[in-house]
């Protein structure tokens, strides 16, 4: 007897084997003949496989009969071929093992249909209901399709660190490590005394891999990190987590044009797998969740993305008469009410924006002729906006102290930093996707917080 997975016993190429099954019952229905059929899964996939369990076995009257939905069991039988609709093999049990029972009073997840924010409050069980079973079977994909086309590509997988010492974006938002005793936090001059903590230092949870990428890039060429990043902005909305997983490439000797390149090669990558690997998952999301996933990411796949420059799309949003809550002219940070704009309304379809105002990025991204501008590049999508961003990194020593002075960084905090660029340096850049981002994307599933096993968001962490 071989174990199978419900998956693998699903295809007809393995009926008139003896085989084994485990899982949870999803239900059971009792046949006045005398038997019982039992749905099960695994979450190897999204459908059940039926199991017929007649009512000779011996534990049929004391345990078969009342089995409930999340009952854990192990199916001993020959897989056959189905006499019903919708499924090609079913199993003829010879023992039916019981490890646990569920209680049918109390389980949360019956028959009726909770709505994904209900399913939140039970996330040591959503991941037993088929929503939940296909977000983290494509979300698995996804990840995989990531390191297979760095892979191929001869990109290095690195690994930087969680607890950092610096700010990468600037943006203020890290959330703080220590070791120190909130109670009684030892002072100098006033302030907290970081000479006591653990790092001797102020230290942080990383925003972003990016500048520890970049040192292993002025190495080793192509490299990438996938990791968990986090960030401490109080936004509530349904596009952000204090922590997330971002894929950060760096790329030796690259301009911008050609990281926007990367870019959309790594995402049409994904979308292929996706579709030819989670077909069954995709088509759920297709059905249920949002009937437009299938069509728009075939037609993602096969065309190109466009790129804009920033003040082309500026000149765009000046002009429409649509209304924003946000007034719109050229230096503004783009609000997501613009970036969808632009992809849902007027491009619909994918686009690139770059060469975005200095005064809105963070030091690092390199500065153009114009004296106006950097090298950076979104890539906004519809429905979530932005998924990446990215830049050529200023790889000038002189402009790059420049442009930290500006933004009232201490060159001397970023000496390493500023080492690339006196030994060696090179034209380079890089880019962040946001992996809850893209699978909300895939999915449809409009909540970022149902995208990830286990979310952290202002005032949750439970779990
Ligand atoms: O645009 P961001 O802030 O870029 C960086 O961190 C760069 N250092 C990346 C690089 O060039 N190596 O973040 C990159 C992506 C965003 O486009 C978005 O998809 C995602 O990370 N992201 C978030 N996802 C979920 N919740 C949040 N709070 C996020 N903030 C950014
Ligand atoms: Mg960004």
């Amino acid at each position: 007897m071989e174990k199978l997975s419900v998956r693998n016993a699903r295809l007809p190429e393995h009926v008139g084997r003896q085989i084994i099954l485990e899982g949870w019952v999803r239900t059971r229905r009792d046949s006045k003949a005398g038997f019982s059929f039992i749905e099960l899964n695994d979450g190897s996939c999204m459908a059940n496989i039926q199991i017929v369990a007649d009512a000779d076995l011996p534990n049929y009257a004391d345990e078969i009969k009342h089995l409930a939905a999340g009952a854990s069991v192990r199916i001993e039988g020959e897989l056959k071929q189905s006499q019903g609709k919708g499924q090609a093999t079913e199993v003829q049990a010879s023992s039916v093992h019981v490890y646990g029972n569920s209680d049918p009073e109390t389980y949360p997840l019956q028959k009726k249909r909770h709505s994904f924010e209900k399913l939140r409050e039970w996330a040591h069980l959503r991941p037993r209901s088929n929503t939940f079973g296909a977000v983290f079977r494509v979300r698995n994909q996804v990840s995989k399709s990531i390191h297979d086309f760095f892979q191929e590509r001869g990109f290095l997988y690195i690994n930087t660190p969680i607890i950092t010492a610096s700010d990468c974006e600037g943006a203020g938002e890290m959330f703080k490590v220590t070791s120190l005793d909130l109670n009684n936090i030892p002072k100098k001059d006033g302030k907290p005394d970081f000479s006591k903590d653990f790092f001797d230092r102020p230290s942080y949870l990383t925003v972003s891999g990016q500048l520890e990428g970049e040192i292993f890039a002025s190495a080793l060429g192509n490299v990438y990190t996938f990791g968990p990043t986090f960030r401490a902005e109080n936004s509530n909305t349904s596009r952000h987590l204090a922590e997330f997983w971002m894929i950060e490439p760096e790329m030796a000797f690259l301009d911008l044009q050609g990281n926007m390149q990367v870019a959309e090669d790594f995402i049409k990558r994904i979308f292929t797998d996706v579709l030819r690997e989670c077909a069954e998952d995709m088509e759920f999301f297709n059905k249920r969740v949002d009937d437009t996933v299938l069509e728009t990411m075939n037609k993602i796949i096969n065309s190109d993305f466009l790129r804009v420059t920033y003040t082309e799309a500026i000149e765009i949003l000046e002009k429409t008469d649509h209304k924003f809550d946000y007034p719109v002219s050229w230096g503004i940070d783009l609000q997501s009410e613009h970036e969808r704009y632009l992809t849902e309304k007027h491009f619909e379809q994918p686009v690139i924006l770059y060469d975005y105002p200095r005064s809105i990025k963070p030091f690092y991204m390199r500065c153009n002729d114009d004296g106006k501008t950097v090298c950076a590049m979104d890539v906004l999508v519809p429905n979530v906006g932005e998924i990446i961003g990215g830049s050529q990194r200023e790889e000038r020593l002189d402009v790059l102290v420049e442009r930290m002075k500006e933004q009232g960084l201490d060159p001397e905090e970023y000496w390493w930093y500023l080492d690339l660029r006196k030994y060696g340096t090179i034209p380079h850049s890089g880019f962040g996707l946001g992996l809850e981002r893209i699978l909300q994307f895939i999915t449809g599933m409009t909540n970022i917080r149902d995208v990830i096993p286990f979310p952290r968001t202002p005032g949750n962490a439970d779990f």
